[in-house]
């Protein structure tokens, strides 16, 4: 049996789209092999968001090449953002590339690697022009109890650092049956948590006469769907619906994860985000009054052309104001083709360096201090397998979404109680409550 490996490269969706792409290669008849260097086709599932992605894939492809002429018959497939943005020039880049596609032509992939018998169709590329919803393909679940749900493709946001809008296009939203009818198929499966993404949830809905609001309440209707999360929304279009859907929907769990990118008002309008510092901040306070247990996480971006020290400050500030219960921090990585790389006023890179560093700091003690304020509660916990660091412990995640390590009898699948005695700033520990009589 020919065998197949998918790397995975990039966000959510991106991890989602591999799932496609495994399922269909095993539909193919297919195997799945245990690593890069045992595997008849070869797949890299790109990502392009920022500079570390595009030279991981150069790497990997520096391997792949290798792994060519030691076994010349080895197929090598790239998809994703990359591939996408750099379709005009990826098999000049790299000769070793047979097969390209990008996130809305996985469909393609199959005729391409030659399903049909006439063999590898090189250079075969599917175009930004032609989209498609990866949906009907079959799906190689990473997880049992758990699954991506994808409800939008695209993103009509113009935020000036981003090259997602010009590789991933217009957002096309999925008819909210669809989304909810394969919420059903899952949940019949016996997924008990769904994660429903978008590049900008919220603005879900708009071309196909729905909201996301409805959408939520929809798929909280459905049976068997214990958790609903969602990622990522933009803060620009959390309306008043939504936080009452989340508020009012006992499935939705109590997490938010909200970009701020920066604390400062004047940055953040040179990122186009169209909300300032104080509407983000008021939109916090909404969130946390209508849901009081709320999590919040975001991600900031560090080092944006033009930012000042000030700036800076504000940012650090508005992560002690809100108090974040985590974030993703990165620093700003020009975008070829994108608005920002073309500004100016460039922050050097030791002062990047500085910043990221100086945030990481605030970002952390503000987490661990919002964690050590869990110690002694119960929280429901959502078992996903063994724990990572200690063994003999057990791992699950929190409604609001922070992994827990906890001694006691479960398994995967399961929704227990545990009582937390320690935490750190992106870890909680505890012990497993016995389950109560029935
Ligand atoms: N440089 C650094 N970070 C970026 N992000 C998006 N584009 C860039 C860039 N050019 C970050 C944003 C976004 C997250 C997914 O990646 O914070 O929310
Ligand atoms: Fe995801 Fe953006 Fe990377 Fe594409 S470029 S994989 S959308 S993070």
């Amino acid at each position: 049996m020919k065998r197949y490996h998918v790397t995975t490269f990039g966000c959510q969706m991106n991890a989602h789209d591999s799932e496609r792409i495994k399922g269909m290669l095993e539909e193919l008849g297919l195997g799945e092999a245990p690593s890069q260097e045992q595997a008849d086709v070869l797949v890299l599932n790109t990502c392009t968001i920022r500079e570390k992605p595009d030279t991981r894939f150069a790497a990997h492809m520096g391997n792949a090449a290798k792994l060519k002429r030691e076994r010349p018959g080895t197929v090598v497939a790239v998809g994703g953002c990359y591939a996408e943005a750099q379709r005009e020039r990826l098999f000049a880049l790299y000769p070793a590339v047979d097969v390209a596609f990008g996130p809305g032509t996985i469909s393609h992939l199959g005729e391409w690697l030659g399903a049909g018998g006439e063999g590898i169709a090189r250079g075969s590329f599917g175009t930004g022009e032609e989209r498609a919803f990866a949906a009907k393909l079959p799906l190689h679940r990473e997880r049992r109890f758990q699954a991506w749900v994808q409800v939008s493709m695209g993103c009509n946001s113009v935020c000036s650092y981003c090259i997602v809008p010009a590789v991933r296009g217009r957002e096309i939203s999925r008819r909210p049956g669809e989304v909810v009818g394969e919420v059903g198929r899952l949940a019949a499966e016996g997924v008990r948590e769904v994660t429903l993404l978008g590049q900008n949830v919220n603005s879900y809905g708009r071309d196909v006469g729905s909201s996301f609001a409805e959408l939520l309440r929809a798929v909280d209707e459905v049976d068997g769907i214990e958790r609903i999360r969602f990622t990522s929304p933009h803060p620009k279009d959390f309306r008043r619906d939504v936080i009452a859907a989340m508020a009012e929907c006992p499935a939705v769990c109590e997490h938010a994860h909200l970009p701020l990118q920066s604390g400062s008002s004047r940055v953040l309008k040179a990122m186009r985000r169209t909300y300032s510092r104080d509407r983000y901040l008021r939109l916090v306070d909404e969130l946390r009054s209508a849901i009081p247990d709320l999590a919040l996480t975001t991600d900031i971006i560090v080092g944006f052309p033009g930012e000042t020290e000030e700036d800076f400050r504000e940012t650090l500030e508005a992560v002690e104001d809100v108090r974040f219960d985590g974030a993703f921090t990165f620093v700003y990585s020009p975008r070829a083709g994108t608005e920002a790389a073309a500004m100016r006023e460039q922050v050097a890179d030791d002062v990047k360096r500085d910043r990221i560093e100086r945030l990481v700091e605030v970002v952390q003690r503000v987490a661990a201090e919002q964690n050590t304020s869990r110690l002694g509660m119960i929280e429901q916990v959502l078992v996903e397998g063994p724990s990572r660091t200690e063994p003999d412990l057990l791992r699950g995640r929190t409604r609001r979404n922070t992994t827990v390590n906890f001694s006691g009898d479960a398994v995967p699948g399961d929704l227990v109680d545990v009582e937390i005695a320690h935490a750190t700033s992106t870890t909680l520990r505890g012990t497993r409550l016995a389950a109560a009589a029935a």
